[in-house]
């Protein structure tokens, strides 16, 4: 078998070359190699110092995900950057890529850290539920200070070159960083220095108000966690770097995140982490090597607050966008808006005063479709009425280059249709981004009748380039997170006739782990859109179906939400308070129904959502609306605030057991009815004994 690590000599420096493809994931063999090369290096009389830098695209983006579910193995990271800490010949990093993890940690355990300018460097265990194990989180707050580390190992986000240098978490940039390594190893070599991380002080804990602001800035990310172990466990871990020695610190360290690699948040996100990727490949059977087309120029028709935010979103990844607005005035709104949006982010330190100019450069403010003439690929977005979004595909179609797709920005329309009156219907689909749609990062990719599979591959590769997590759903009323939704926001009202109020359901769900209870979002999104929606299709409804009517009354109050100061909540300057008005309405509901109100448990808030969830999506699967199970929990992970750590409904139902949610479904139907019966498939699953992930396969 081809060795994953190679020795070469240069002069008196080694160079540790590692190649694992595609990550250089540190994989029990590659540690075992590892390790054994610099047992190598220390051993060798000819040898004064050693690189260790990576082939391919990255340096060692952390250890390997796949084996984390196999015991502990002999040799960790920790054990090579021990053997690298014991020697007396310095060891140098050459970082370029993504040194993410366990390889960031292994390069902290060096003597220096030479890096890319364009390279990324980070610790985001948490992100699938761990903390680092190899001395990270000990490591990071010695060199960068206490919190810097903190913000690090709690977000788990990817630290540019400039900012890793600021830090001190890196010693140099440079455009060859493996040339620049060696200089360094036979620098420290020649004057006998080998700075270790292990051995310095955290810098930034001197007074008794840094340490209050460290605490401070604990308990924020603690807060911000919302019912995720692993960033609270980090931040105790940065607080051991301060108050015990590097030894100590370390081993208790190691002991937590191994604790924690066996729990069920990490295997949920771990979960999560191979879902996304499976969802951005194209299906399997035929077409499903198909190729992305190329796209540069994009079109956006419609510049209101989603269309803004879509031509943001394709900017921010350098593409050429056109912007189509119905009159001069309407381009002139979206362009104020979108520089609204790119002013806030200069404002906040996330954007570089200088790139706002270039962001807005990308973007091109028209009237006339004419002007997508070029255009690859354009993104509707104009309001969510069939007639108007046909008259726009009708012009569109006349318009574009005949290989340019086209796409709706619809969130429950039928793409078909669409794709009736255009030229081209085989480059038809929906982009259903959603709002804001420069933050939010879920895309669900629409696939229509006669989508091909080159277009699919299109979005797919789009996505993917502006930064989003793609999930290819069916044509069908609201696909996957819309269709979800509209179902389990029918049993939250069912609970508010029942006897529970909105602040009630909202503090259920948070507390469950959901970022933002439904009718708190309901009053951000706006109640006019969903109004709407119901009205359309009030003429289809089952007459013999429970339906709640406080939604309806609170719209014809006028009271759409924080867009008019009202909704479900009184607005104020950011707050949301409860408003006696609603809580009238809502019990006027339960007494034109008959229902003596009563208090309902938090358990039974979140049972009948949950379940609500689950039914609905056993049937977008037994339709064949989603492909898997796991897309269905990408969805609701990342377009519906569902707490990534519990994995997705999905992954929560097979904990629970699929005979368990259909008897929570059964009884949903015995009592609510017509529109609740069992999905068929959650019986088949009982009969076959299969559970969610089975379907996965
Ligand atoms: N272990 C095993 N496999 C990994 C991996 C890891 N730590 N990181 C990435 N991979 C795999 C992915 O599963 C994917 O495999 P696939 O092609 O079979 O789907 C492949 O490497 C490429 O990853 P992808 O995420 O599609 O590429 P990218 O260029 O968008 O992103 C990274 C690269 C490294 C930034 C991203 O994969 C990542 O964040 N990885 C996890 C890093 C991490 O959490 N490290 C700490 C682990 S303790």
């Amino acid at each position: 078998m081809k060795p994953l690590v190679t020795l070469e000599r240069h002069g008196d420096v080694a160079v540790i070359l590692i190649d694992n493809p595609p990550v250089n994931a540190l994989s029990i063999p590659l540690r075992r190699e590892l390790l054994e090369a610099v047992q190598e290096v220390q051993a060798d009389k000819v040898l004064r110092g050693a690189v260790i830098a990576c082939a391919g695209r990255t340096f060692i983006a952390g250890a390997d995900i796949r084996e984390f579910d196999a015991p502990p193995p002999e040799v960790t990271t920790g054990t090579v950057n021990a053997a690298i800490e014991a020697g007396t010949k310095p060891f140098v990093a050459a970082l370029h890529g993504t040194a993410l993890g366990g390889g960031f940690e292994l390069a902290l355990a060096c003597h220096a850290r030479i890096m890319a300018p364009d390279g990324r460097v980070g610790l985001p265990e948490s992100r699938i539920g761990l903390i680092p194990g190899a001395g990270g989180t000990q490591r990071a707050p010695r060199l960068a200070g206490a919190l810097a580390a903190l913000d690090l190992v709690t977000t788990g986000r990817h630290v540019p070159a400039d900012e890793a240098l600021k830090l001190g978490l890196v010693d140099e940039i440079a455009t060859d960083p493996l040339r620049q390594a060696i200089e360094r190893a036979r620098a420290l070599a020649a004057n006998g220095t080998l700075p270790r991380a292990r051995d310095r002080a955290v810098p930034d804990m001197v007074s008794a108000e840094t340490r209050a602001a460290f605490e401070a800035a604990v308990a924020t990310a603690s807060r911000r966690a919302r019912g995720a172990i692993a960033p609270v466990k980090a931040a105790e871990a940065v607080g051991w770097a301060i108050d015990l020695s590097f030894d100590e610190g370390v081993e208790r360290e190691r002991l937590a995140s191994l604790d924690l690699r066996t729990g069920p948040q990490s295997r949920a996100l771990r979960y999560l982490f191979h879902a996304e990727r499976v969802a951005a490949r194209l299906p399997p059977g035929a077409g499903h090597d198909a190729r992305p087309w190329p796209v540069q120029h994009c079109g956006v028709v419609g510049g209101g607050t989603m269309g803004s935010g879509i031509a943001i979103a394709l900017a921010d990844a350098g593409l050429e966008v056109t912007l189509v607005e119905a009159s001069a005035e309407a381009a002139r709104a979206a362009e104020s808006r979108i520089g609204l949006v790119y002013e806030r982010q200069v404002k906040s330190g996330r954007l570089a005063e200088d790139m706002l100019e270039e962001r807005m450069g990308r973007i091109r403010f028209a009237t006339d479709l004419d002007a997508l003439a070029e255009a690859a690929l354009v993104v509707e977005a104009v309001v969510e009425d069939l007639a108007v979004k046909l008259d726009v595909f009708r012009r569109l179609s006349a318009r574009v280059r005949r290989d340019c797709v086209l796409a709706s920005n619809t969130s429950y329309l039928d793409i078909n249709l669409v794709a009736d009156v255009v030229d081209a219907p085989e480059r038809v689909l929906g982009l259903h981004f959603f709002s804001p749609a420069h933050v939010m990062k879920l895309l669900e990719i629409v696939r229509g009748g006669r989508t091909v599979p080159e277009a699919l591959a299109t979005a797919l590769a789009l996505a993917r380039r502006i930064g989003k997590v793609p999930v290819i759903a069916g044509v069908c009323e609201g696909f996957i997170g819309n269709r979800m939704f509209s179902s389990w926001r029918q049993q939250c009202d069912f609970l508010l006739e029942e006897g529970a109020t909105p602040q009630e359901v909202d503090a259920a769900l948070e507390a469950y782990g959901f970022a933002m209870g439904p009718y708190a979002v309901a009053d951000l999104a706006g109640l006019d859109i969903g109004w709407a929606t119901r009205k359309r299709l009030a003429p289809k409804r089952d007459k013999r179906a429970r339906y709640v009517p406080i939604a309806d009354w609170i719209c014809e109050l006028g009271r759409f939400g924080q867009k008019t100061g009202a909704g479900y909540y009184r607005h104020g300057n950011g707050t949301r308070e409860v408003d006696p008005v609603v809580t009238a309405l809502v019990e006027r509901a339960s007494v034109e129904k008959g229902i003596v109100r009563r208090a309902v448990p938090q358990a039974e808030i979140v049972e009948r959502v949950h379940a609500a969830m689950v039914n609905e999506a056993a049937r977008i699967l037994g339709e064949g609306i989603a492909q898997r199970p796991s897309d269905v929990d990408v969805v609701l992970v990342n377009g519906y605030g569902y707490p990534s750590w519990r994995g997705g409904p999905m992954h929560e139902a097979d904990a629970i057991g699929v005979a368990e949610m259909l008897r929570r479904i059964a009884a949903i139907h015995a009592s609510d009815g017509v529109g609740w019966e069992p999905a068929p498939l959650l019986q088949e699953m009982v009969n076959s004994g299969r559970s969610f992930a089975d379907l996965n396969l």
